[in-house]
Parts: structure tokens; C-alpha cells; sequence
């Protein structure tokens, strides 16, 4: 039987009705634990199969076909928008992303502003392909990098432990970080507001590495163009906004807008809530690791985030970051029902 869009419970969720269950949905839930996609995997590159839209919509389906997930995110990577701006962008095996790194003030001025429906035009098809096959059963989220994260790595090249050269450019060239920030936002909103229209009905920011700034910072350096970004959106859809090692910055994060924050496994949720406030929905906690196992060690994790929560609207569980690699596919599954069936219990 299909649902009508107010009757998914992931949306009801972001808007923080009553649903029948607290919703869930995983962090990279189309990745390397499955084994359909490293057989994929085997025979494409991963910028080809994001760039293909036949390909990325049947791995975005994926782990929907597996488990009884309450949201679909599309398969993509935050990267991607770099090289329409001009930038290499490479991912190397077993090293994650290489970026050929922007750092001059003229390489900066030569990053192309450019418009999503051509460039993205793989990414946007293939919203549209999954939004036929999973209609009337769960909604699509779609994704973008908050400034942040997608600055620290074209400066850096790549991912890094301290940030040095990312800091190092925003206490030491004031102007000059504020161009690509800006720049950057710009693209940021036309990337979102082009999944939008593709068809995703919400949306997340990552702001994965943004835990490495005092709040001081975040608030002088960062929090202007995150909330430029979410403020560009022309049609509403409910955005989370993520980062990690978030605690110190989670009442920043709410000034710089969205609908939910989301939160990783270093915070009791219940604790990150209530200093938020409920005005705003809460994403989160369990730590990836956690899914490793033991099934009792899930199931005490479980009831413990649930338990914090104590049953109020505006819940969206998830992991505290992206699920590992080397996740047992029963654990994911024992997750959800686990989930679903305590959360209809307490709520
Ligand atoms: O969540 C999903 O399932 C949707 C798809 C998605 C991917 N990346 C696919 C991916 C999303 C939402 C992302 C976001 C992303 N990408 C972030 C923010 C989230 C986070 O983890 O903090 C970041 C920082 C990136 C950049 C990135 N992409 C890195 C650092 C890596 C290498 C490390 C790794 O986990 O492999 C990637 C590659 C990547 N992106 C893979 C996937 C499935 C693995 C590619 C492969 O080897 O098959």
C-alpha cells in the first residue's frame, strides 16, 4: 500500500509529529559492508558508479531492498562538486579522496561557480530514477558538504588529523578565506536547491569536521556561510545538520539553522537535545562500532539512546557517523527491528 508523503514517518520525524516508531536510517547505509556493493564495486570505480545514474540509483536501493530502513539517501559523495569548479578530484584504493589541493590566491579566483543542472546532471537523473522505485514507500534524502568540511579538504588535499593548513589560512588570510567561503556557499546552495527540485524530500549538510574549531571560531569563521547556505534554499524541504565532536558548537550549529541536528555517540542525545531545545529535532548516536557486535551490546545501546529520547517527537536514529566497513549485515538488521519494535513500545 503506498503512504502519502505526510504519512512517512522519517518526515514526521524532521517536522517533530507524533510517528508510530522512531524512523532510522544509516549513514553511508549504500557502502562497503555490503557485499553487492564491493561485487559493483569489482568491476566500476567509484566516481564512475557515482557518475552514473542507472548505477547509483541501484546502489542507493541497495540496503532499502535489505532492510526495513525508513529513508533512502542517494548514493554520491560530497566531493563531487569540486571538479565542476575546476579541481582533480581522484579517489585512490585504500587511501580515500586525493584532491590536487587550492590553496593560491589565483587557483582560488579560477574555481568555476557553475550550474548543477548541467554539470550534476548524473546526480540529479539518478534522484529522479529512485524516486520512482521507492514512491509511496520511503522518502530520498539528498546531501551536500557544509563549507567547512568541503574547504578543509581542498585546502588539505585530502582528509587531515589537525587541519593546520585549513587553520592556518583562516587566522592568517581573513579575506582571502572569506572568498572561498563564499564561494563555496554559492555552490553549495545550487547543488541543494538542484537535488530539491530533482525530487529529495530532505536534505543533509555535512558538517563532518567542523568539531575541530573552538566555538569561538566556528562562530566568526564558519557559522555566516553555513547559515547562508541553509537560508538559500528556495523550497522547502527539512535539512539535518551534522557534524562530529559537535558538542561545544551544537547551540552555534542551531543558530546557523535546520530543521535537525545531528549529533555523534561523544554526547548523550538526551543532553544534546535539551540543550538545543525542542524547537528542533534531534539525529542520532549509536556508535558505529557498536554494530560490531555483540547483538546484546546493540540491544543495551539501543534502549539506552531510546530511553534518553523518553519518547519524544522529533527523533531520527542513526549512527553517530558512517557505518564501518566491516559491519556484520545481521547486526543492520537486528538495528532496525530492534528500533522499530522498542521505540513503538515506549512511544
Ligand atoms: O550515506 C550514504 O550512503 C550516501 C553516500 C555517501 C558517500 N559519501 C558515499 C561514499 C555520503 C553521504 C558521503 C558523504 C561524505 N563523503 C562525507 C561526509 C560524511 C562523513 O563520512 O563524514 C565525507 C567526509 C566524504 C568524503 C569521502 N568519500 C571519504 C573521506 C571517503 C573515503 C573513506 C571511506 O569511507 O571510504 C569517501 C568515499 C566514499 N564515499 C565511499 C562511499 C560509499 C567508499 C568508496 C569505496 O571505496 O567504495
Amino acid at each position: 500500500m503506498k503512504k502519502p508523503e505526510n504519512q512517512y514517518p522519517f518526515l514526521q520525524a524532521c517536522r517533530r509529529q507524533k510517528a508510530d516508531y522512531t524512523p532510522l536510517w544509516l549513514m553511508r547505509q549504500a557502502g562497503r559492508y555490503l557485499k553487492e556493493y564491493r561485487a559493483l564495486r569489482k568491476k566500476y570505480p567509484f566516481l564512475e558508479m557515482c557518475k552514473n545514474p542507472e548505477l547509483a540509483a541501484e546502489v542507493t536501493l541497495l540496503p532499502i531492498k535489505k532492510f526495513n530502513l525508513d529513508a533512502a539517501i542517494i548514493f554520491s559523495d560530497i566531493l563531487l562538486p569540486l571538479e565542476p569548479m575546476g579541481v582533480d578530484l581522484e579517489f585512490k584504493k585504500g587511501e580515500g579522496p586525493v584532491i590536487r589541493p587550492v590553496r593560491e590566491e589565483k587557483e582560488i579566483a579560477r574555481l568555476r561557480i557553475f550550474n548543477p543542472e548541467k554539470s550534476l546532471s548524473f546526480l540529479l537523473k539518478a534522484i529522479q530514477i529512485v524516486r520512482r522505485e521507492i514512491e509511496g514507500k520511503i522518502p530520498l534524502i539528498g546531501f551536500s558538504g557544509a563549507p567547512f568540511t568541503l574547504l578543509s579538504y581542498l585546502i588539505e588535499g585530502g582528509h587531515s588529523n589537525h587541519y593546520v593548513l585549513t587553520k592556518s589560512l583562516m587566522y592568517q588570510n581573513r579575506p582571502l578565506w572569506s572568498t572561498l567561503m563564499e564561494k563555496l556557499s554559492e555552490v553549495l546552495i545550487r547543488c541543494l536547491n538542484a537535488q530539491v527540485q530533482a525530487g529529495v524530500q530532505a536534505l543533509q549538510l555535512f558538517d563532518s569536521w567542523v568539531g575541530c574549531l573552538s566555538p569561538s571560531d566556528y562562530e566568526n569563521y564558519v557559522l555566516p556561510y553555513s547559515k547562508k547556505v541553509i537560508a538559500g534554499m528556495n523550497k522547502k524541504v527539512p535539512l539535518i545538520h551534522f557534524a562530529t565532536s559537535s558538542s561545544a558548537l551544537l547551540e552555534k550549529m542551531k543558530e546557523a539553522g535546520g530543521d535537525v541536528i545531528g549529533v555523534d555517540w561523544r554526547i548523550e542525545i538526551g543532553e544534546a537535545w535539551a540543550r538545543v531545545g525542542y524547537d528542533i529535532g534531534i539525529q542520532g548516536n549509536l556508535d558505529p562500532v557498536v554494530l560490531l557486535g555483540p547483538v546484546d551490546l546493540i540491544k543495551k545501546e539501543v534502549k539506552r539512546i531510546l530511553d534518553s529520547i523518553k519518547g519524544r517527537p522529533g527523533h531520527i536514529f542513526n549512527l553517530g557517523h558512517g557505518i564501518l566497513p566491516n559491519t556484520p549485515v545481521e547486526n543492520v538488521a537486528t538495528l532496525v527491528d530492534m528500533v522499530h519494535e522498542y521505540s513503538s513500545k515506549v512511544i
